[in-house]
């Protein structure tokens, strides 16, 4: 099946760089949100980025209106009734999703694809408020923050997802310009499977004062040519967005690698979330990364 027309339910972070790539890979896109005041702010989220875009002479200046012509916004569901693809970037909380999936069954045609951004919610979970047929049409597409910017969205089937969905899918996120990778409906999927450990044992390192939080950070960047070193990228990342990862993962698979350090678990006590709050392994400001605070 060919997708041509995508609905992006919830205008955040994530949808909202999911829209604009749609958008700008000549998709017809519609973005539902809540009330007119969110839709707006993600909708200003996009025009935004083009404008920088514009600014920095990425793109010529035309180019923001014809992509704008492939974007709308709804407030209603029924609105979507027409889309070929329809994902959901809502907030991570399995009653809402849950909730928003019987919705959205009951208006969709028969042969729309769903899929969900979750990072960590089972994609089989939700199968429970969709029929047979939707069922088939279920998979997770995980794309990484920030969405324009990162080239890579796993594709997440479960045993019921079909071979035509994970096809089209395959299509889509080529036309977007990016790769996918086929991941499994298993906690972490694949890249943050290997990813949470390894920021968990970085953190296990300078809690045990085996270096600097300086040094470690430097040690993986120039040593393994990693764009940020383990400590910054959890600071961009959130630390209490780690811990609840973190503590998912252990649920699932019990092993010790997945556990949340003590010093991860003081820092979100502490308030010290990482970018967000100004303060974590390091201290920020705005997008500016400083000098590592004491541990
Ligand atoms: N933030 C990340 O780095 C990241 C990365 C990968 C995946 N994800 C996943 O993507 C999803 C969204 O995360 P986010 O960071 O964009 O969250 P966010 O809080 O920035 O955005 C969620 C948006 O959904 C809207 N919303 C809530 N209920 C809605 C509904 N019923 N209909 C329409 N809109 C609704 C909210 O108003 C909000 O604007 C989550 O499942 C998260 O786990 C996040």
């Amino acid at each position: 099946m060919a997708i041509q027309r995508i609905g992006v339910v919830g205008g955040g972070l994530m949808g909202a760089g999911i829209a604009q790539c749609a958008a700008e890979a000549g998709f017809k896109v519609l973005v539902r949100e809540t009330d007119e005041a969110l839709l707006a702010k993600g909708m200003a989220r996009i025009h935004g980025r083009w404008d920088r875009a514009v600014a920095k002479g990425k793109i010529p200046k035309e180019q923001p209106a014809v992509w704008a012509q492939n974007l709308q916004g709804t407030l209603t569901l029924q609105a979507l009734a027409d889309c070929d693809l329809v994902v959901e970037a809502i907030p991570e909380r399995l009653d809402l999703k849950l909730q928003l999936f019987a919705e959205l069954d009951r208006v969709l045609g028969p042969e729309a694809i769903l899929c969900t951004n979750t990072s960590s919610l089972s994609i089989a979970s939700l199968c429970p408020v969709l029929g047979p047929q939707r069922q088939a049409r279920l998979a997770g597409l995980h794309f990484f923050n920030p969405v324009p910017a990162m080239p890579l969205v796993e594709i997440v089937r479960t045993l019921a997802t079909d071979g035509d969905t994970l096809a089209s899918l395959r299509a889509f996120v080529q036309r977007l310009g990016k790769t996918a990778i086929l991941a499994p409906d298993a906690p972490g999927f694949v890249v943050n499977r290997l990813l949470i450990p390894y920021l968990l044992d970085a953190m296990r390192c300078a809690e045990q004062r085996l270096a600097t939080v300086e040094d470690l950070d430097i040690g993986m960047k120039l040593g393994c040519g990693h764009p940020m070193g383990p400590l910054h990228l959890s600071d961009f990342i959130g630390l209490d967005t780690m811990q609840s990862v973190a503590e998912v993962l252990f649920d699932a698979f019990g092993e010790a690698r997945f556990k949340a350090p003590p010093l991860l678990r003081q820092l979100v006590v502490a308030g010290r979330l990482g970018r967000k709050t100004g303060s974590g392994f390091y201290r920020w400001e705005g997008e500016e990364r400083l000098e590592a605070l004491p541990l």
